[in-house]
């Protein structure tokens, strides 16, 4: 090998390696609020086979963190909000950090690195009522850390939504970013306190909400390749709304004097079904700008350099509420049952790949259920839709959304067959007052995937069983009445 070409090889072996290390910088949020859910070890093999080094969570759940234990991801546990009000003991706060994160610190044990204290609390949708309850959980949680002699490796922080900062009307750009006056006594107390524990802020951004939320968002805005007319800050040019947004919390942090705090990005994804901006393409646009930003360390205008991400989410989640809108089941850059959607290349070079799936994945057997050809008394059809689909997630049905083509009997079909997987296909549950039937012909049509669901696991049975009772319930007292 000639001095010129031992340089090149050099060069290139060290790029890859610096790929390399890109990659381990990025994490992902692992939800678990579905009927069926892959087994824990399943989903950390997928984790490790795809480099994904990070790993956020929405509880401590004991399934997960045994997955976890002996490996090196690093782990973000969390309180849920609910049990913020009970943090305000420390006792109390002091026993969940024994439980949840001493007793996994051992060699062999699980890397934790953060515990999130609450769950975007300040939401404005939850009138406040985490107002309170909110930063005494936190004090408490960071405090039950240091005294148990692990505040210098794990920090509590607060994941909030970006709806907790904002410019004014009058001038919407990013250096006029402030926090919400209604949460300022709050957040401004929670940042002087993240500071002195050297912890991290943490906020979840979403341009598909910015898009969805307003009909006349600009939508080349909410990606990253490049807008005609962006929107000018002190002779910056702003080209996407992720950045925009980004830098306005740079500047809501440095009004309250903390300019400098460390920001991670707790939240930030596209979903895939569910409204007409949902879509695969939308999230290949989205991902194939998002990743290499990242792995190139390109960081925002005002705070360019690496920013510590973990995206939303790793897999669907089919128990999760749509208050917010369908699209709330469909976040996953993996299918409910652990297969890549898309091609997604998490090392930021645009490779036309996909991720690796869960491997060994074990299917229900192959059988839909469907609207019965030639049923008869179809009066009750729209009852049992309905039934169906308050127990099964029908979200593919509605406007914009991957099924939302099919003629009234495929609607039915569409419902009936989420119904029945749901069920574990169990005869019973594909009957709808004799309106349905069991097919072993898969009946999906061109756009639309009649799915057929993963075996259960012990917890989704349980499940099953209680809305079978209901079903029994509604169905067997309803004529009574
Ligand atoms: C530990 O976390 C789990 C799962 O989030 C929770 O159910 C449990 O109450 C926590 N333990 C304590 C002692 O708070
Ligand atoms: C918040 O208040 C609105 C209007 O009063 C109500 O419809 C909604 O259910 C409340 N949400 C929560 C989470 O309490
Ligand atoms: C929070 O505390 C303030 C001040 O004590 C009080 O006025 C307010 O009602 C409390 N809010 C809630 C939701 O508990
Ligand atoms: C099928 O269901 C969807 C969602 O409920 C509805 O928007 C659509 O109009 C239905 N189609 C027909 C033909 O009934
Ligand atoms: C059913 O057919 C669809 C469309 O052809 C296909 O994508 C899917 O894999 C099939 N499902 C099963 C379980 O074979
Ligand atoms: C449809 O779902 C089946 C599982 O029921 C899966 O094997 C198949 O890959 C899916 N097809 C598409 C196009 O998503």
């Amino acid at each position: 090998m000639s001095r010129f070409c031992l340089l090149v090889y050099l060069l290139l072996f060290w790029a890859v390696l610096d790929k390399g290390f890109l990659v381990e910088s990025l994490g992902v949020n692992w939800g678990t609020m579905a009927t069926h859910k892959l087994p824990p070890k399943v989903v950390v093999q997928m984790l490790k086979d795809n480099g994904i080094t990070k790993v956020k969570l929405f509880d401590a759940d004991q399934s997960t963190m045994s997955a976890l234990a002996g490996t090196d991801i690093e782990v973000m546990v969390a309180i849920p909000n609910d049990q913020l009000a009970a943090m305000g003991s420390y006792d109390r706060a002091k026993q969940w950090v024994r439980r949840n994160v001493t007793r996994y610190n051992f060699n062999g044990g699980v890397n934790i690195k953060y515990v999130a204290v609450g769950n975007e609390p300040f939401l404005t949708s939850y009138n406040n009522s985490f107002l309170n309850t909110t930063f005494p959980a936190l004090q408490n949680i960071q405090n039950a850390l240091n005294e148990a002699g692990l505040g210098n490796s794990i920090k509590a922080t607060v994941p909030l939504n970006a709806d907790v900062y904002g410019s004014p009307a009058n001038n919407p750009v990013p250096s006029a970013g402030r926090f919400r006056t209604d949460i300022m006594d709050q957040m401004s107390q929670i940042v002087q306190f993240l500071n002195q524990n050297k912890a991290p802020f943490t906020v979840n951004i979403y341009p598909f909400l910015s898009l969805y939320a307003n009909e006349h968002f600009p939508v080349d805005y909410a990606f990253f390749d490049g807008v005609s007319n962006p929107i000018v800050d002190n002779g910056i040019p702003y080209t996407n709304v992720f950045d925009a947004n980004f830098d306005t919390l740079v500047s809501s942090l440095k009004a309250l004097g903390y300019g400098d705090m460390t920001i991670i990005v707790g939240e930030v994804g596209w979903p895939t079904d569910g409204d007409t901006n949902a879509n695969i393409n939308f999230a290949l646009r989205f991902y194939r700008g998002l990743l290499p930003k990242l792995a190139g360390n390109r960081g925002t205008p005002i705070r360019p350099g690496y920013i510590e991400v973990y995206l939303f989410g790793l897999i669907d989640e089919d128990l999760k509420s749509i208050a917010p809108g369908n699209f709330e089941r469909h976040w996953g850059i993996f299918r409910y049952d652990g297969q890549p959607k898309f091609p997604m290349d998490l090392t930021g070079q645009q490779l036309d790949k996909y991720l690796v799936g869960a491997q060994n994945v074990k299917y229900q057997p192959k059988k839909w259920c469907r609207l019965r050809p030639g049923a008869k008394d179809l009066s009750k059809l729209g009852e049992n839709i309905n039934f169906a689909c308050t127990f099964a997630d029908c979200t593919a049905l509605g406007y914009g959304s991957s099924c939302n083509g099919l003629d009234a009997n495929g609607n039915a079909s569409f419902a009936f067959n989420m119904y029945f997987q749901v069920q574990n296909q169990r005869d019973l549950s594909c009957n709808f007052q004799g309106l349905a039937e069991v097919t072993g012909e898969n009946i999906s049509q061109a756009n639309c995937n009649f799915t057929i669901q993963i075996e259960a696991t012990s917890s989704s049975s349980k499940l099953s069983q209680a809305s079978l009772a209901i079903f029994l319930a509604a169905f067997v007292v309803a004529p009574l009445l």
